[in-house]
């Protein structure tokens, strides 16, 4: 029998514990052996827990129990999640986790010692909740280069975006229900102003070029100025407003990656992924497109990851699966200047000043009065700064994806 620790009992933790107990058999069938739970760490009382033993207040508790194999680092957070995690793997036990930004931020370390130690860190539920993407890239399209990543990364957003859209509920009272299901950070602007995704393209970004690709240098934006009015242009150009982590890998080495808003045109398939669901497109040069679809956030699904990675954490004792990514010698980032978008802008200037402005665009018909809305061919970052410098006012301004 092998024995695990859940450290954190918020959300994604009681949902970790409770698959373990609900589904002991199967868990036990998988992991080849049955996998009992011997701690819950966490800085607060259960008194009313069936298994209130189980709790502990000490992290020594784990780190020096010499049966524990394996933890769910559930708790979130850097700090002290990274030297609870270091200490762990240090000491030669597997760790698995759905902290999407300690593995952003320390991951190359984490991968490294665990490397080192023959002892196993994986993080299925750092990317898409419940969505089986990091292991089938790094085990299913190991033999391709990866030349294109595109996905719906955060749950909160997307559900926050599609109940404005479907439902016309505002912006504070979709996010207010978000975080009532489990599915928000427990501070939200982590997730609408990008950041959540921001990590998880990084984590992606890593894994398909095998170097750490710093979040801090990846332009994120996020849904805070996302109107209804911008919504509604986007139907009458045929596409919705969605929250993209995109990653694109030149032939040079070096990678492009972005968080923001974009309008989809509504005959891709990005376009018909909607509430809480996620879903990321990889292009890989011998496979072409595939995508990965499902619930990106919630108790269970995100959980279902976490319990996942413990039982092949216990299948793969002693032998390190050998994920990793490596730090650059140089710097790997692709400028802005290397990826053209079009834009889609609203501006308070007439029709006349955007063509002078921007020679080739597509207006918009219907505009909201004293308004002139269009969308312009693929540009640099350079040449949409350019173009806008020339108006007089600029309502919005959102790239157009594909
Ligand atoms: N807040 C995150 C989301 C949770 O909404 O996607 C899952 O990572």
């Amino acid at each position: 029998m092998a024995k695990a620790a859940i450290m954190g009992f918020g959300t994604v933790g009681g949902g970790v514990y409770g698959i373990m107990d609900d589904s002991r058999s199967r868990v036990s069938l998988s992991a080849g052996e049955p996998i009992d739970v011997k701690y819950i760490l966490d800085i607060r009382d259960f008194p009313d827990h069936p298994r209130k033993e189980l709790f502990t207040k000490d992290f020594n508790d784990i780190l020096n129990d010499g049966e524990i194999t394996v933890v769910a680092e559930v708790m979130g957070g850097l700090h002290p999640a990274y030297e609870f995690t270091r200490a762990l793997l240090e000491s030669g036990k597997s760790v698995v986790t759905s902290n999407k930004e300690l593995v952003a931020t320390y991951g190359t370390e984490l991968l490294s010692i665990a490397r080192e130690k023959n002892v196993n860190y994986f993080f299925e539920a750092s990317v898409g909740g419940g969505i089986p993407v990091i292991r089938p890239m790094h085990q299913c399209l190991t033999a391709n280069n990866i030349i294109k990543i595109a996905g719906i990364l955060n749950g909160t957003t997307n559900y926050i975006l599609n109940e404005m859209i479907t439902k016309g509920k505002s912006f504070e009272d979709a996010l207010s229900d978000a975080q009532k299901m489990g599915y928000a950070e427990r501070n939200p602007a982590a997730d609408i102003e990008g950041h959540d995704a921001c990590r998880k393209i990084a984590i992606l970004s890593s894994l398909a070029s095998g170097k750490f690709v710093d979040y801090n240098d990846i332009p994120t934006e996020g849904i805070t100025e996302i109107t209804l009015d911008d919504v509604h242009y986007a139907t009458q150009l045929g596409c919705v407003i969605k929250l993209i982590g995109y990653a694109r890998f030149l032939e040079n080495g070096r990678v492009f990656s972005i968080v923001a808003p974009m309008l989809i045109d509504k005959s891709c398939p990005l376009a018909g992924v909607n509430g809480v669901m996620n879903a990321i497109m990889i292009t890989g040069d011998s496979v072409g497109d595939v995508m990965f679809y499902g619930a990106g956030a919630g108790q269970l699904p995100t959980a279902s990851a976490v319990v996942a990675d413990m039982i092949d954490a216990v299948k793969h004792t002693e032998r390190s699966k050998k994920i990793f990514w490596e730090k650059p010698d140089g710097d790997i980032t692709a400028s802005e200047e290397d990826e053209k978008f079009a834009y889609f802008i609203r501006t308070g200037d007439s029709a006349e000043a955007v063509r002078a402005a921007f020679k080739d665009c597509r207006f918009v018909e219907n505009a909201v009065a004293e308004e002139s809305a269009f969308v312009t061919r693929p540009l640099t970052k350079t040449e949409v700064n350019d173009g806008v410098s020339r108006l007089s006012s600029v309502i919005s301004r959102i790239r157009v994806f594909g």
